[in-house]
């Protein structure tokens, strides 16, 4: 282990999303095989993505089936150099009922570590790269061994499979009581003006006393946001049109993104649309600094009343 890798397995170690390179707007390559791109389409996109600083791409190994990881390495494989500029984070630990690779008759989850070793394998072959620069357990396990999972992270870290680990999906008690084993570089949440419960929980704040960062997906309520008939999506629209004006931003889908980075717990946000115009809104949503009332007028379009 030369020292940098050892520094990320250290438990103390902070700001690992930072220390790894992550950029702070991630394009989020779930939707993939909906694009319907070829691997030189998928290739551009990566491209033009990492011109505007999105250098981080986040997969899953059940995206597509596994399609979605091998698209990916299709496209990376026509300009190889890509792979050193940009970083890869894929997750793990969800067996699908069905046909395809890794499936099984129940759904479940499995967190063992022949499982979660044998994953990373399968994703660096489909990706076709050597090492994943973030492996997240994509779902907490009720039958989770954390002593097992410690071990399986530290080993594939060690191995040089793996650059840095963390979680998806995990409440608070779950997040401590896995760090108390194994350093982690972040849990990847759902948080939204749609779905508020890590703010209303303790999630963020625990994450920011651990100075981890978390990563958000479905930012924009997976595109709830800009339907024409949710009502909550109408009001919350005029709350942020209005806004987007008082700011001078490009759009004001900008002004969620900055909603979001305001956080004190740091985060990195997910963005899942196949338009390159959509990650700029993300990237210009990142320099719009809100003021705390204009934050808080957005939380009470998101609730439909003001804070107590
Ligand atoms: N850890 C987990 O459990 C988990 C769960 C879900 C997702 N994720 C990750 O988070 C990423 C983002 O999630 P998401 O796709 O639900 O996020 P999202 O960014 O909230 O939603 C993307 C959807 O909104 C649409 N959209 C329309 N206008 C848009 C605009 N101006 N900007 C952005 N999107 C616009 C997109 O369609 P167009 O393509 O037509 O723009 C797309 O269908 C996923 O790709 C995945 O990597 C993780």
């Amino acid at each position: 282990m030369n020292d940098e890798t050892s520094a990320l397995a250290g438990k103390r170690s902070l700001g690992t999303l930072a220390v790894i390179g992550c950029s702070k707007v991630v394009a989020g390559m779930w939707r993939v095989r909906e694009w319907n791109m070829s691997a030189a389409a998928l290739n551009r996109y990566v491209q033009e993505s990492m011109a505007l600083g999105v250098t981080t791409f986040d997969h899953a190994d059940i995206y597509g089936g596994g399609e979605v990881e091998a698209l990916f390495g299709d496209a990376l494989a026509q300009t190889p150099s890509l792979r050193a500029k940009m970083q890869i984070v894929s997750k793990a630990g969800i067996r699908p009922r069905g046909s395809s690779a890794g499936a099984v008759g129940v759904k479940h989850y499995d967190t063992s570590r022949t499982y979660l070793q044998a994953a990373v394998e399968h994703s660096l072959q489909r990706l076709k790269t050597d090492h994943l620069d973030l492996f997240l357990i994509h779902r907490p396990d009720h039958l989770a061994n954390n002593d097992e999972i410690a071990d399986a992270a530290e080993s594939l870290i060690r191995e040089g499979k793996i650059r840095a680990f963390g979680v998806s999906n995990f409440t608070t008690r779950q997040f401590d009581s896995l760090r108390a084993k194994v350093a982690l570089a972040t849990n990847q949440i759902e948080f939204s003006p749609f779905e508020l419960q890590a703010l209303d929980d303790d999630v963020f704040t625990a994450l920011s006393s651990a100075a981890v960062s978390p990563m958000i997906w479905s930012a924009l309520g997976g595109g709830r946001l800009f339907s024409e008939t949710d009502e909550l999506a109408v009001r919350l629209r005029r709350e942020l049109t209005t806004l987007a004006e008082k700011y001078n931003a490009s759009s004001w889908v900008s002004i969620v993104y900055a909603w979001i980075f305001t956080l004190p717990c740091a985060p990195y946000v997910l963005v899942g649309s196949r338009r390159l115009e959509s990650l700029q809104q993300a990237v210009d949503g990142s320099g719009v600094k809100l003021s705390r009332e204009d934050w808080y007028a957005i939380l009470e379009a998101a609730r439909g009343k003001p804070v107590l």
